[in-house]
């Protein structure tokens, strides 16, 4: 049986980080499924309807270098609310996650909707505080224009967007393991990542 990782959890939590890291442990390929949301959120950006663009979703959509600003960020956490919009994008995740040989998926409904029998599910949180301090860094180190302030609202009105829409709310699934990566080093959070997935592998 493939062995499928969930990685779920808040914005700026350090996801993408740990699964990009557990995947090249486990030596297996990952999905960034927020990365699908941004695409088409940016697409709403340039006048597409989101559930045509979603529907419609190409490698080059996917390709695009200006989908990791905080407006992209926005977008796609508006169209991640809309239930045809997450529709369209079910089949091909869950057909990623299915592949020989395992795969890590992050995002926000990974242990709950799209993998909800995955052996091992993490849910990674921190203080919002450090959330949004990780993603100004980012910004700035990506030479975008930012405020600690505005990217501490935007963390908190994404979340809170997430959290309580209908469809796949962000949520952690019951069978995960909460890790919290507040007063971790990033070299620290891979490392706690990694033993508790081989715990769960056996
Ligand atoms: O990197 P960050 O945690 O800031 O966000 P992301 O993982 O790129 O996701 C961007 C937005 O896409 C989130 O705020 C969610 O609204 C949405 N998303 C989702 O609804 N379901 C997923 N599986 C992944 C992302």
């Amino acid at each position: 049986m493939p062995f499928a990782i969930a990685i779920d959890g808040p914005a700026a939590a350090g996801k993408g980080t740990i699964a990009r890291a557990v995947a090249a442990h486990f030596q297996c390929p990952h999905l960034d499924t927020g990365l699908l949301y941004r695409a088409v959120g940016r697409k709403m950006m340039d006048g597409i309807d989101p559930i045509e663009a979603a529907v419609t979703l190409s490698e080059d959509d996917l390709a695009r270098d200006d989908l990791r600003t905080a407006d992209v960020a926005q977008a796609a956490s508006k169209v991640a609310v809309i239930a045809e919009v997450r529709a369209a994008l079910l089949d091909f995740q869950r057909a990623f996650a299915a592949r020989t040989g395992g795969a890590v998926l992050d995002g926000r409904d990974i242990g709950t909707v799209i993998c909800p029998d995955a052996p091992a599910k993490l849910f990674v949180t921190a203080s919002a505080e450090a959330r949004a301090k990780r993603r100004y860094d980012e910004l700035i180190e990506r030479g975008q224009d930012a405020s600690l302030d505005q990217v501490l609202a935007e963390v908190k009105e994404r979340d809170d967007r997430d959290m309580n829409r209908a469809d796949a709310p962000l949520r952690p699934a019951d069978d995960a393991i909460h890790l919290d990566t507040t007063e971790l080093s990033i070299e620290e959070a891979v490392a706690k990542a990694i033993e508790l997935i081989e715990a769960k592998r056996g």
